[in-house]
Order: structure tokens, then sequence, then C-alpha cells
């Protein structure tokens, strides 16, 4: 039998550039301000429940709490979800952390459709062995929002962000990862950073 990961090593990783003051800005991304305009507000007028899986320092868990959203951020790294109740404190809203891996998050989201959320959302991060709990952790009619560096980065990037193909995107692979959902958005960059962006409705 396979042994579970140890996630200790990279939690420590994670926790060491937090203490640094790393990837703490607090903007969101603003194409999350777009499609929350385009698609997220107008399918949900009564905001719902949310998972920002990742969330580091809660710059897009925050803004969606801001929204009226019930959310919930999880990340490995427990300096992370510090700072992330800081910022939602500074800001004056409701903001649910969990600091453990992607995985044991999803499996409980999964287990009863009374956990399961109206929106996952995932930014720069990529593990794909999460890609089916992901789906099975958001409800009938719910959404998956995902954002992440795509292989084309290595060539047209600034040199910052990932290297490693695991934690790359293939061109095109969110539209064969949620084959069958409802594509409301979907854009791959390619000049200055190579991302790639999938705004889609569960069935
Ligand atoms: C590049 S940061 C992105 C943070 C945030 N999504 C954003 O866009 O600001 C990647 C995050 O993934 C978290 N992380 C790494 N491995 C993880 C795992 N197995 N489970 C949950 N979070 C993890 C790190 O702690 C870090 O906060």
């Amino acid at each position: 039998m396979q042994s579970p990961p140890d996630f200790s090593v990279v939690r420590e990783q994670w926790n060491e550039r937090y203490r640094a003051g790393e990837h703490t800005k607090t903007d969101p991304d603003p194409l999350l301000l777009h499609l929350y305009e385009e698609f997220i507000a107008p399918l949900f007028p009564e905001p719902g429940r949310g998972l920002d899986l990742a969330g580091g320092a809660g710059r897009h868990a925050i803004w969606m709490a801001k929204q009226g959203w019930h959310m919930t951020l999880a990340d490995l790294s427990d300096e992370a979800t510090t700072v992330a109740r800081q910022n939602a404190q500074a800001a004056g809203v409701e903001l649910q952390t969990v600091s453990e891996p992607s995985i044991d998050t999803l499996v409980r989201a999964s287990a009863s459709s009374a956990a399961q959320y109206d929106l996952i959302m995932v930014f720069q991060y990529l593990d794909r062995s999460l890609f089916p709990a992901m789906r099975a952790a958001i409800r009938s009619g719910g959404l998956v929002l995902y954002k992440t560096h795509t292989i084309d980065h290595l060539e047209i990037g600034d040199g910052k962000g990932p290297k490693a193909p695991e934690h790359l995107l293939e061109r095109q692979e969110l539209l064969r990862v949620f084959a069958g959902a409802r594509v409301l958005y979907y854009n791959e960059t390619v000049v200055r950073r190579g991302t790639q962006c999938l705004l889609a409705q569960i069935p």
C-alpha cells in the first residue's frame, strides 16, 4: 500500500516565504472582478459558499467575502492562513480558514452535498491529482474558476513563477480536465506571461 504524502517539507518551505514577507499582496487579480461582474454575480444573485484553494494571504477570498460570499480559505501554510485572517479582519469581513493539504479539504467537501461549494477557485497553484476531487466538491450548477501558469510561461515569462512541468498547465489543459462543464470564460495569454484561465459551470 502507498503511504500518504508527507506535506511537512512543502509546508515549511511556504511558511518560510510568508515569514519573509513574500506572496502577501492584497490586490486581487483584476480578472476576478471582471468575471464576477459578467458571470458570477448574474448566476448567483444571492451570494453562495465559496472555497479558495491554496488561497495564500487571502487576496481573492477576501474580495469575494466583501461581495457577501461565505468564503473558506484553505492553504497548507499556517503562516499564510494567519496573514489571511489578519487581512480579513482589517477588511472587516468574515473568513474561515483551514491550514491543511488541499486534498483533505476537498475530500471533506465532497463527502456530502451539504458540504459542497457553489464556487471553488484556485489562483497560481497546480496539483493535477486534485482535479477529480475538485469537481466532486462543487455542487451541480456551481462554478470552478481556475487560473495559473502554462508551459508557455517558460518561454515568454519574466523568469518569475514556477518552472517545473508539474506546476505548469499544458495548452488547453483546463478545457480537457473540465470537459462536459459549461465553459463561461476561457483564455490563454501569450505575451508578458503564460497563463490559462477557465470559468465553468459544473452540470
Ligand atoms: C503562489 S501561492 C498562491 C496564493 C494565492 N492563491 C494567490 O493567488 O495569491 C501558492 C499557495 O499554495 C499553497 N500550497 C502549496 N501546497 C499546497 C497544498 N498541498 N495544499 C494547500 N495549499 C498548498 C502555498 O502555501 C501558497 O500559499
